[in-house]
């Protein structure tokens, strides 16, 4: 099993603290943003772990990160060229994959407990790809899906009028066949390759299943959810619950 962190993007929502520097090194707690993700990933034996971020800002990642040595983990890192989608992000890390299982989080995501027993459920699953769902009260933000008690029927990103409370958050777990999911999909309206037209694909198959987010989550990309993100790490000192 393989890792994947996706931190490219411009992060406009955050100007002008993005201006100068990427939205996934802006202080959560005591820590960079983008340590949470590393942490989660190795907290469920993930080490192998590649990082996708923009080219103005991947010295100062890496400046940050490292070889991975101080986390416990192996680092590779690639430069997404322009902001084209999570799924092209996502793309990016075709070759490293090399056919394993992968995790792949959003750099901008945080959660209050660890992710591993999520994880131990996709190792046990024989095929297809697991998302993580969340009742959430701001529907409209994010992707929303239909549930049936085991899999995902149907995701809608940031409908207009959204059908239930339940947004997919940004951690995906996929087998080996999402690179040829990524070849079949177009981009949407705002010309990105979004991950919901992948995740919907593996839906077409009825191969999508989910686990509901135990605690506090937070999508640190508003200067609201930011807050929240900071609050609640800042309130567990950046420790991941268990
Ligand atoms: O946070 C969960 C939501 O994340 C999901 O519910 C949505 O379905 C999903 O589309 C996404 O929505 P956002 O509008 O919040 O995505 P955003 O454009 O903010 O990107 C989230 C992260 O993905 C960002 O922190 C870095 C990475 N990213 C994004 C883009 C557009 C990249 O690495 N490259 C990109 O080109």
């Amino acid at each position: 099993m393989k890792g994947i962190i996706l931190a490219g993007g411009v992060g406009t929502r955050l100007n002008p603290l993005t201006e100068i520097t990427n939205k996934h090194l802006l202080p959560v707690g005591r820590e960079p943003m983008i340590w949470h993700p590393v942490k989660q990933l190795s907290g469920a034996d993930i080490t192998d772990i590649i990082v996708i971020t923009s080219t103005h800002h991947m010295g100062s990642v890496v400046n940050s990160l490292g070889s991975g040595q101080r986390f416990g983990c192996q680092f590779t890192y690639r430069v997404q060229e322009e902001a084209g989608g999570i799924a092209h992000a996502l793309d990016l890390a075709r070759q490293f994959a090399g056919g394993d299982d992968i995790v792949v989080l959003l750099g901008d995501n945080i959660f209050e407990y660890t992710i591993a027993p999520y994880v131990d459920a996709f190792r046990r699953q024989e095929k297809g790809a697991r998302v993580l769902v969340k009742e959430v009260g701001d529907p409209e933000r994010f992707g929303i899906a239909a549930l049936d008690e085991k899999h995902i029927l149907e995701i809608e990103e940031k409908p207009d009028r959204p059908k239930s409370n339940f947004a997919v958050v940004g951690c995906y777990m996929y087998d080996d066949q999402v690179f040829g999911m990524i070849d079949r999909i177009e981009p949407s309206k705002r010309g990105e390759l979004e991950i919901t037209s992948v995740n919907n694909l593996y839906v077409d198959r009825g191969e999508l299943e989910y686990s509901f987010v135990r605690g506090r989550w937070a999508d640190a990309g508003t200067f609201e959810s930011l807050n929240d993100a900071n609050a609640l790490l800042l309130g567990n000192d950046n420790r991941i619950l268990s």
